[in-house]
């Protein structure tokens, strides 16, 4: 085997699973699509670039508090884990990470499969005798970790807020899921995202340069080119609001005409100003994290945050 380091758990049943899940969410009312589907080739380049934008605040603040503090994770968690990430794309957070805890093996997890495969061969030439293993597959499913990583304690990784991408009931099942395939003894590190004023959250999702209206609208691109669709991708635009009830970003596909296409065969048409709803970026309070991750079977034991309390690192264990 030339590349035995990827092993992918999707595959066919990820096409049909995305024309699945399209279809559904463009029959629903109001129409929705999950999130996963962002992260074709193009959308994972593209998510790369929003990590670098100025207005996008939460890598360069995680990077941080990373930086400063995955010292002390060491110490905590103790030398010779397994460091398992779920949703590594670039894995660009993850050398801040392993240099400072020594590790015994490193899985990283991510439904990108070629570029998840990229990233980590980088990251195998910086720790040249770290076992590296990428794993492809969509995390919200049960995870069969590679053999490497069977007898040793594991620390998850979660940085980015992703699980602020889920509905709270979803992110507790998913937090009880890692908790399952990390087994007793397991830590997790995880970073959230937390409450703040939405004039400096609503640019983290809508970048005057246009690369996060980009990186919706190639949701778009992706449903013609893989499901046979004749979405008119020039009349929608990215449309991004705070939902202060729910304290969440929303990022909509918002239709600026009238407009009829048809996806796989079926149609659909949608009025001047509707809206497919394509994400959600949940905020978290200190106390709210706290609670979200017990529901979810971890508890907090260390926490980080920079000096503008605008994001979390939380280290916690199994219960
Ligand atoms: N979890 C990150 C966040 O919510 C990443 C993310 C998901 C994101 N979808 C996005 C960032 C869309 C910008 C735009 O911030």
């Amino acid at each position: 085997m030339a590349d035995p380091a990827l092993v992918r758990q999707t595959g066919d049943e990820a096409d049909a699973a995305f024309r699945e899940d399209i279809l559904n969410g463009l029959s629903s009312i109001p129409k929705t699509t999950p999130a996963r589907w962002f992260y074709d080739q193009r959308g994972s380049e593209l998510f790369e670039q929003i990590t670098d934008l100025p207005e996008y605040y939460p890598t360069r603040t995680e990077t941080a508090l990373l930086t400063a503090h995955c010292a002390e994770v060491g110490k905590v968690a103790g030398p010779g884990r397994a460091v398992i990430e779920f949703g590594a794309g670039s894995a660009a957070k993850t050398p801040h990470l392993l240099k400072r805890i020594d590790p015994a093996a490193y899985v990283a997890v991510d439904i990108s499969g070629d570029f998840l495969r990229e990233s980590t061969a980088a990251l195998a030439l910086d720790f040249p005798s770290l076992p590296v293993r990428a794993v492809e597959a969509d995390f919200t499913h049960p995870i069969e970790l590679p053999r490497l990583a069977g007898h040793l304690p594991r620390l998850g990784f979660f940085p980015g807020s992703t699980i602020g991408n889920f509905e709270a009931a979803v992110a507790v099942d998913l937090l009880r899921s890692f908790r399952r395939s990390l087994g007793d003894g397991a830590m997790l590190l995880i970073g959230i995202d937390r409450i703040k004023d939405p004039a400096v959250l609503i640019p983290a999702y809508d970048d005057a340069a246009g690369v996060t209206a980009q990186f919706n609208l190639n949701l778009l691109t992706r449903i013609n080119r893989e499901l046979d669709g004749t979405m008119p991708v020039e009349a929608f635009r990215h449309l991004v609001r705070w939902n202060d009830d729910a304290a969440r970003i929303e990022m909509h596909l918002q239709a600026a005409r009238d407009v009829d296409f048809t996806v796989a065969g079926k149609r659909f048409s949608m009025r001047e100003g509707e809206t497919i709803h394509s994400e959600n970026s949940h905020k978290y309070g200190v106390r709210d994290a706290r609670l979200l991750l017990r529901a979810g079977g971890w508890s907090p034991c260390r926490e980080w945050a920079d000096a503008d309390d605008m994001f979390s690192l939380i280290l916690a264990e199994a219960m």
